[in-house]
């Protein structure tokens, strides 16, 4: 059963024209970090805020793990979901520490609860709690702002993470930072995460899956390397840069090319690589070693093979749209 789906979602709102959200159907795996990627106006956000019911469909059916969300309790809905924006919301008169236990609070937990949590939270997001606890919102970075906003939405463990340009109003370089804490946390916690994104490169970075919506609609939902080297349709090829091959190898991770284990391999120290490696790395490590193959790591245990044939086909396919 799939953590979240879609089925046949329209919303119009009162007076417009056209529909926000038009008739989106798919399917969202549980652990699953799926990107809904697309310009300005296309409706992200729209399809976003009816998943915690801020805003309801004008038709069609959204489930949370097989339920109608319709059929529960907006409470007890919101509380299995994060919900993290652009602006951090956190609330300025507020500690970090009080921000972060808002919803452990509202869940009804103790304060021999509540309070290692939010030291367990803020160990994670890398804010050390002797340090950042007492604090208020103020007195800290964007980044750092938009980390706390991270931890109060993890704080009532939810299963589901709805997050909406979170890093859009921050600097590249902390937005890289930030993005790569994001990838090593759902290493980590496995969550279903639905993150709205216009950033074509934060998308593929981060993506299982990305879902590119176009007008209210869904024009395709793939995996990233799917996606760069097989476009749906000409909006989607020219919205991710299909033809830049330096780019995809960048911007792809070593699993999305890699194949099994073959039985018989043996992996040689030297020529190995992470996961969650790029491509393009991989390319630079085959040329400079010599290596046929590199075993692909996964915390020390051997995920795959890939080889000098699998990184040109990942490049040569989208090149030939
Ligand atoms: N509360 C609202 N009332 C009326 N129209 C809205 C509202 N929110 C969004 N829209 C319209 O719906 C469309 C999709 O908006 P939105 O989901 O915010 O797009 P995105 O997040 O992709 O930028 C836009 O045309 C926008 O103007
Ligand atoms: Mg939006």
């Amino acid at each position: 059963m799939s953590a979240i789906r879609f089925e046949e979602v329209f919303l119009k709102f009162p007076g417009a024209s056209h529909p926000a959200v038009n008739g989106c159907t798919c399917e969202v795996e549980a652990g699953e970090l799926v990107v809904i990627l697309g310009p300005s106006g296309c409706g992200k956000t729209t399809l976003l805020k009816m998943v915690n019911r801020l805003y309801e469909p004008t038709s069609g059916t959204i489930y949370l793990d097989g339920t109608d969300i319709r059929k529960m309790k907006v409470t007890k809905l919101r509380q299995q979901i994060g919900y993290v924006i652009q602006q951090s919301g956190l609330f300025p008169h507020m500690t970090v520490a009080e921000n972060i236990a808002v919803v452990p609070k509202l869940l009804g937990w103790s304060r021999t609860q509540y309070q290692p949590r939010i030291d367990e939270l803020l160990t994670l997001i890398e804010l050390p709690p002797q340090d950042y606890r007492n604090r208020y919102p103020s007195q800290l970075s964007g980044g750092q702002q938009q980390r706390v906003g991270l931890a109060r939405a993890l704080a009532g463990d939810p299963k589901v993470m709805l997050m909406d340009e979170p890093f859009g109003a921050i600097d590249a370089i902390t937005r890289e930072t930030l993005q790569n804490e994001i990838l090593r946390l759902q290493r980590q916690l496995k969550k279903t995460i639905l993150f709205v994104s216009h950033d074509v490169e934060e998308a593929l970075r981060l993506a299982d899956k990305i879902m590119i919506l176009q007008k209210g609609q869904i024009v395709q939902f793939d995996t990233p390397f799917n996606i760069l080297t097989r476009p749906a349709n000409a909006f989607v090829h020219e919205l991710v840069g299909a033809d830049d091959m330096v780019r995809q190898l960048s911007l792809l991770r070593v699993e999305t090319a890699m194949i099994d284990v073959p039985q018989n391999h043996q992996p040689r120290s030297e020529h190995t690589i992470a996961r969650h490696d790029n491509l393009r790395q991989a390319l630079s490590l085959l040329l400079r070693t010599g290596a046929q193959k590199l075993t692909v790591l996964d915390g020390g245990n051997a995920v795959g093979v890939l080889t000098l044939e699998h990184i040109r086909d990942s490049a040569s396919m989208g090149a030939g749209v």
